[in-house]
C-alpha cells in the first residue's frame, strides 16, 4: 500500500469552489499516478479552519469520488500555515513510485509541522549542483545556499589583499577579519564581501582555482561551516557544496550527491563561460576541472566525498529539470 499526498488552496470559501478545487486535486492525483478507481483504498482530507462552507470529503463525494472511504478532518489553526488549504492523503494499492500533487501555491513544504527543512546537495564542479539547487528551491519554496560562493569570496579577498596564499598565517589573518555575508534579493543569493556585492566577480577561473586551494585551510573551513550552519538552522534551504552531507549537516535527512563524467562537466562549464563571453578553450576548462577535483578530493579537512546515506544521481544524461524533479519526488516521498 502507498500513500499519495497532495494539497490545494482556495481563493474563496464557497461550496462551489471547495467542490471544484477538491475535484481538480483528486482527478490530478488519479491521472498523474495512472490510478484506476479500484486502486484507491481511501481518501483522507483535512482543511484549514477558514474553510467552513463544505467539508472536503462531502465535496469529494459530490464530485464523483464515492467508491471508496472518505474522511474529513479540521486542522488546528497554526501560525505560518497556508490559508484556505485542503490537504489530502490517498491510500492506494499501487506498488510503483508515486507522484504527489500540489496545486495553486500549495506546494510549500509543511511549514507548520517542520519549522526548518535542509537539503544537502554535494558533488564535483560542473555536476549541475547550482542550477539544480535553484530549481529545487523554487519548486519547494525554500532558499538555495551556494556554499561555493562563500569560499570564492574568501579567495577574492585573498587576491584583493595581495597576500601569499601558501602562508597559513596570512590566510588566517584574512579569515579572522573578513566581513562576509549572504543575503537574498527576490529569492536570489547575493554574496557580500566587505559590504560589496561580489556575486559576479567571484565567477572567474582564477577565483575558482584559488577557492579550491584556500578551502583546504582549517581556519577557512571552520568559519564557513559555522556561517553555513547558522543560516541552515534559521531558514529552510538547500545547500550545495562539497561537504554538506558529510560535515556541515551530517544529520540532514535529505542528502543528494550529483556526479557526471569529467568531459560532460567540463563541456557544461565551457558552454556557460562561452555564453558569458569569458570562454577559455575546452581543453583548458577540462584540465582546470580535473585539477580542482583532485585538490577538493584530496585535502585533509572535509574533502569532497559522497555521504554514505546520500542518494547518488548521475546527471550525465539528464537535464537539470529532470534532476530537480527527481530530487523533489524523493523528498516528497519522505515527508
Ligand atoms: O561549487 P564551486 O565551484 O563554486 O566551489 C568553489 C570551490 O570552493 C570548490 O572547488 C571547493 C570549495 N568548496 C568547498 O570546499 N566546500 C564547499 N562546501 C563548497 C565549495
Amino acid at each position: 500500500m502507498k500513500a499519495i499526498r497532495g494539497a490545494t488552496t482556495l481563493n474563496s470559501d464557497t461550496p462551489d469552489e471547495v467542490r471544484s478545487k477538491v475535484k481538480e486535486l483528486l482527478t490530478t492525483i488519479v491521472s498523474v499516478n495512472n490510478l484506476k478507481a479500484d486502486d484507491i483504498i481511501c481518501i483522507m482530507l483535512s482543511s484549514t479552519a477558514d474553510i467552513k462552507s463544505l467539508y472536503p470529503a462531502k465535496a469529494a463525494r459530490e464530485a464523483g469520488f464515492s467508491h471508496c472511504a472518505l474522511y474529513s478532518s479540521l486542522e488546528p489553526d497554526i501560525d505560518g500555515s497556508l490559508e484556505k488549504c485542503v490537504r489530502v492523503m490517498l491510500l492506494t494499492e499501487t506498488s510503483g513510485s508515486v507522484r504527489y500533487v500540489y496545486l495553486h501555491g500549495a506546494k510549500t513544504l509543511r511549514k507548520d509541522i517542520s519549522e526548518v527543512i535542509n537539503i544537502a546537495l554535494d558533488g564535483p564542479a560542473g555536476s549541475g549542483k547550482s542550477t539544480v539547487s535553484k530549481l529545487v528551491a523554487k519548486e519547494l519554496d525554500i532558499l538555495s545556499l551556494d556554499t561555493g560562493a562563500m569560499y570564492r569570496a574568501v579567495a577574492l579577498k585573498c587576491i584583493n589583499s595581495g597576500i601569499d596564499y601558501a602562508e597559513k598565517n596570512q590566510v588566517d589573518h584574512i579569515i579572522n577579519n573578513i566581513d562576509l555575508r549572504v543575503e537574498y534579493k527576490n529569492g536570489r543569493q547575493v554574496t557580500l564581501l566587505d559590504g560589496e556585492d561580489v556575486s559576479e566577480k567571484i565567477r572567474t577561473a582564477q577565483v575558482s582555482m584559488l577557492a579550491s586551494y584556500v578551502s583546504a585551510y582549517p581556519s577557512v573551513r571552520a568559519k564557513m561551516v559555522d556561517l553555513q550552519r547558522k543560516i541552515a538552522s534559521r531558514v529552510s534551504c538547500i545547500l550545495d557544496g562539497r561537504d554538506i552531507g558529510t560535515n556541515v549537516l551530517p544529520d540532514c535527512p535529505f542528502k543528494f550527491f550529483l556526479t557526471a563524467t569529467p568531459e560532460i562537466r567540463a563541456m557544461r562549464r565551457y558552454a556557460e563561460d562561452k555564453l558569458k563571453g569569458t570562454a577559455q578553450s575546452y581543453e583548458q576548462t577540462l584540465k582546470e576541472l580535473n585539477d580542482r577535483d583532485k585538490q577538493d578530493k584530496n585535502r585533509a579537512v572535509a574533502p569532497l566525498k559522497c555521504a554514505k546515506d546520500a542518494i547518488v544521481i548521475d546527471t550525465s544524461e539528464m537535464t537539470a529539470e529532470e534532476v530537480a524533479r527527481n530530487i523533489c519526488e524523493k523528498i516528497q516521498e519522505k515527508i
